[in-house]
């Protein structure tokens, strides 16, 4: 059955979350599989701009079970004020899924991430500080807990001892911080199994018996390819699995529901956190990009680093997905600039790179030199209006045909405006 996975192409932050709501109607399911609330998905919804963090974008639509999937990890608390946050939009949350099995980000995970970054100092890896880190970490340890154990005190109450037994030595004699009791984490976190016990579910069942049913489902990759924690830049990536296939790990659906993998690319490239960054641009066509894309985090309110289009990357994250097609976002950003440049290969240390190097070392500023084309731009010409392809100035339908012929991938989809309708559709099928 036609199943998509919507991946982030770069460092996050695409444009992922107007991608979901604008092609979601083909869809029976919208899956978030990886992630939590380090994820800020911006939807224009009416007149009012949501940020959501944990509930994937599909909620606005009443055909769509959203579900956040067994890869998540999932700060309760965060949770529940997302949902109040949609309850007061009048958007209802009732047929919001969660899987029995995705992991609860506890308190202490909160401290570590932010301990461990100030033990880092200046090799910071510029977290979120939501505890994404340490939860996985615990989940790799097998010592995390999970959210079907809050249905049971006294299996919560022995894994968080087991848990703490640890933890609280971290916590304490490490780091000199507060540690955690058993009682005080029980007191608060057991009564959050009253509001997210009718939502929980056995979610690989759910989803594997809408596929038999013939049911369409949207997987919505939060973070990118560049900030997974394989295939990425490491260290200085997320936790979980955001690429392609983390769609079936953090669902339990097999690759074979898969037909579509549409990545999505900003028509240049940002990055929040630290990291080694080739096309950074650090003068003012990075803060001009800044400035004009609104370049700032959604939930953090971080200034975002700018660069160019870096068609290496975008050449990787097709393979390491399997794109089928890509969304290209925030065209129209373009349109503040004279002349654009394309990454289109790396020197470093006398060695030309065509494919991302196998030694990361490259792509640090003390050694990458990145090789650029230059294309015309079209400075000056609003293209927020435009809804074909052929309504774009010449040289923006150069720049896109340029883009595609560089990475391999149809660019089947490009975003002109952060609104649902400032959109060009270019052969995008959810079949
Ligand atoms: P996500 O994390 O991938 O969902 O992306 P974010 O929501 O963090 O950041 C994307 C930002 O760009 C949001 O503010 C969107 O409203 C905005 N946006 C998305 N597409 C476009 C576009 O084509 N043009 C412009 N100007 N803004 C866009
Ligand atoms: P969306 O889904 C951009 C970055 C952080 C940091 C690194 C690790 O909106 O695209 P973490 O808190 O996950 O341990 O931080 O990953 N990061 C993101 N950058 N967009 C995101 O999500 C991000 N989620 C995490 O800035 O560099
Ligand atoms: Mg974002």
């Amino acid at each position: 059955m036609p199943s998509t996975v919507l991946v982030g192409a770069q460092w996050g932050d695409e444009g992922k979350g107007k991608v979901t709501d604008l092609i979601s109607g083909d869809y029976d399911f919208v899956v978030r599989y990886q992630g939590g609330n380090n994820a800020g998905h911006t939807v224009i919804h009416g007149d009012k701009k949501l940020a959501l963090r944990l509930i994937p974008s599909g909620i606005m639509y009443d055909h769509i079970t959203p579900v956040i999937g067994n890869g998540c990890v999932i700060d309760p608390r965060v949770l529940i004020n997302e949902m109040k946050m949609l309850h007061g939009e009048g958007i209802s949350t009732d047929k919001l899924v969660i899987s029995c099995d995705a992991h609860l980000i506890m308190p202490y995970h909160i401290d570590l991430d932010g301990a461990a970054e100030t033990r880092l100092g200046k090799h910071e890896i510029g977290t979120t500080k939501n505890g994404i880190g340490p939860a996985y970490k615990d989940k790799a340890a097998r010592t995390g807990i999970r959210v079907q154990d809050l249905l049971d005190e006294h299996i919560f109450r022995e894994k968080l001892e087991t848990a703490l037994s640890y933890t609280n030595l971290v916590l304490g004699k490490v780091y000199g911080m507060k540690t955690y009791t058993v009682d005080e984490i029980c007191e608060e976190y057991l009564p959050f199994a009253d509001v997210i016990r009718p939502h929980m579910a056995e979610t690989a069942q759910l989803l594997n018996t809408a596929l038999a049913q013939g049911k369409n489902i949207l997987f919505e990759g939060a973070q990118g390819t560049l900030l997974d924690i394989d295939h990425g830049t490491y260290p200085f990536v997320t936790s979980s699995a955001c690429c392609a296939g983390g769609a079936c790990t953090g669902s339990g659906v097999g690759p074979k529901a898969i037909s579509k993998v549409l990545g999505i690319s900003k028509a240049y490239i940002t990055r929040v956190g630290s990291g080694p960054f080739p096309t950074e641009l650090k003068e003012e066509t990075g803060d001009l990009l800044r400035d004009v894309g609104g370049e700032y985090g959604v939930v953090t309110g971080r200034k975002r680093r700018c660069g160019w289009f870096d068609a290496v990357i975008a050449r990787y994250a097709a393979d390491v997905n399997s794109l089928t097609d890509m969304a290209l976002t925030k065209l129209d950003v373009l349109s503040a600039v004279d002349t654009i440049k394309v990454c289109v290969g790396y020197e470093a240390d006398g060695k030309r790179y065509d494919y991302f190097p196998m030694q990361h070392s490259a792509l640090y500023p003390k050694h990458v030199k990145p090789i650029y084309e230059e294309l015309p731009g079209w400075k000056g010409q609003d293209i927020t209006g435009c809804r074909t392809f052929e309504s774009l100035p010449a040289n923006a339908q150069s720049y896109v045909k340029y883009l595609e012929e560089r990475v391999g991938v149809p660019m089947s989809i490009i975003a002109v405006g952060p609104d649902r309708d400032q959109t060009i559709f270019r052969g995008w099928s959810s079949r």
